[in-house]
């Protein structure tokens, strides 16, 4: 499907024109003790998202999943997904297509600054596209970790690139859909990988993620409602804060939140 690889990025490619999903191969090659691998895949028929989800996943797509085994105490892997949001948004910037990304790690398009009354562009209100962006590429982390040391840890990755947007949900959005032409893949997730090691291949570069995150967020400086497992926490997202909680100025006080869904807000 023209997804095969050999180009000279930094890890090992393992392919599949079509797979359950690419996290579950992922997750087993790490616990035999994979390090630096990335299982992609064309099509994935099982593509899981985060909280339980379904990711919906057809053919056309970069499904990505990174298997290593880094050296760092299970409190530093939250970074690993900001440093994959990261990449994933400069990868998309690479090809043409301005991305951001919204806490914790969802890479959308649109929905910036004056199109937040969400019909500035001339949609319906409350049609996609409005104040929320729409998402390209979403990240799904899994790790198994002892209690001073992650003993291994899958970034999965998955970006709608050449998929016909019907195929999608429709808050979601493609690369080709938005460039009106397809992106080539192999590119795409060659720069995605190289951005990737450079910002966590090592663990004395690591403190870059954050402040690289920082620059790529749409989320800080905005009002957010974020649904998280205590309830809804609403107010003004100011800060990140390590390993990737997001700080929120509400009524009754600050609040630090680890987990949720974010909305932004009009402001
Ligand atoms: C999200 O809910 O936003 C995260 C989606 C993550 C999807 C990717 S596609 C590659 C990898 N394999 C999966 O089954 N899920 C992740």
């Amino acid at each position: 499907a023209g997804l095969e690889f050999g180009l000279g990025a930094p890890y090992e490619i393992e392919y599949h024109d079509r797979i359950a999903s690419t996290n579950e191969r992922a997750r087993e090659l790490a616990a035999e003790g994979a390090d630096g691998i990335a299982v992609v895949a064309d099509e994935q028929t099982g593509g899981r998202g985060r909280l339980d989800r379904e990711w919906v996943a057809p053919s056309g797509g970069v499904w990505l999943s990174l298997a290593i085994r880094p050296d760092v105490p299970p409190a530093r892997a939250p970074l690993f997904t900001l440093a994959a949001a990261v990449a994933t948004a400069d990868a998309c910037r690479e090809a043409g297509v301005d991305a951001h990304i919204k806490w914790p790690n969802d890479v959308l398009v649109g929905g910036l600054g004056g199109e937040t009354d969400g019909d500035a562009d001339g949609d319906a209100p409350g049609a996609s596209g409005g104040r929320g962006g729409r998402k390209v590429a979403g990240i799904l982390t899994e790790m198994e970790g002892e209690a001073d040391r992650v003993s291994w840890l899958v970034a999965g990755i998955g970006v709608n690139a050449n998929i016909d947007p019907g195929a999608l949900p429709a808050d979601a959005t493609s690369l080709q859909e938005v460039l009106g032409e397809p992106v080539d893949r192999r590119r795409f997730a060659a720069t995605l990988l190289e951005r990737f090691a450079a910002l966590a291949g090592t663990s004395d570069r690591m403190d870059r993620i954050l402040p690289a995150w920082r620059e790529r967020a749409s989320t800080l400086g905005r009002r957010v409602r974020v649904d998280t497992p205590n309830g809804p926490v609403t107010g003004t997202a100011v800060d990140v804060e390590p390993p990737g909680a997001l700080v929120i100025e509400t009524d009754d006080g600050t609040r630090r939140v680890h987990a949720g869904d974010c909305e932004h807000l009009r402001d």
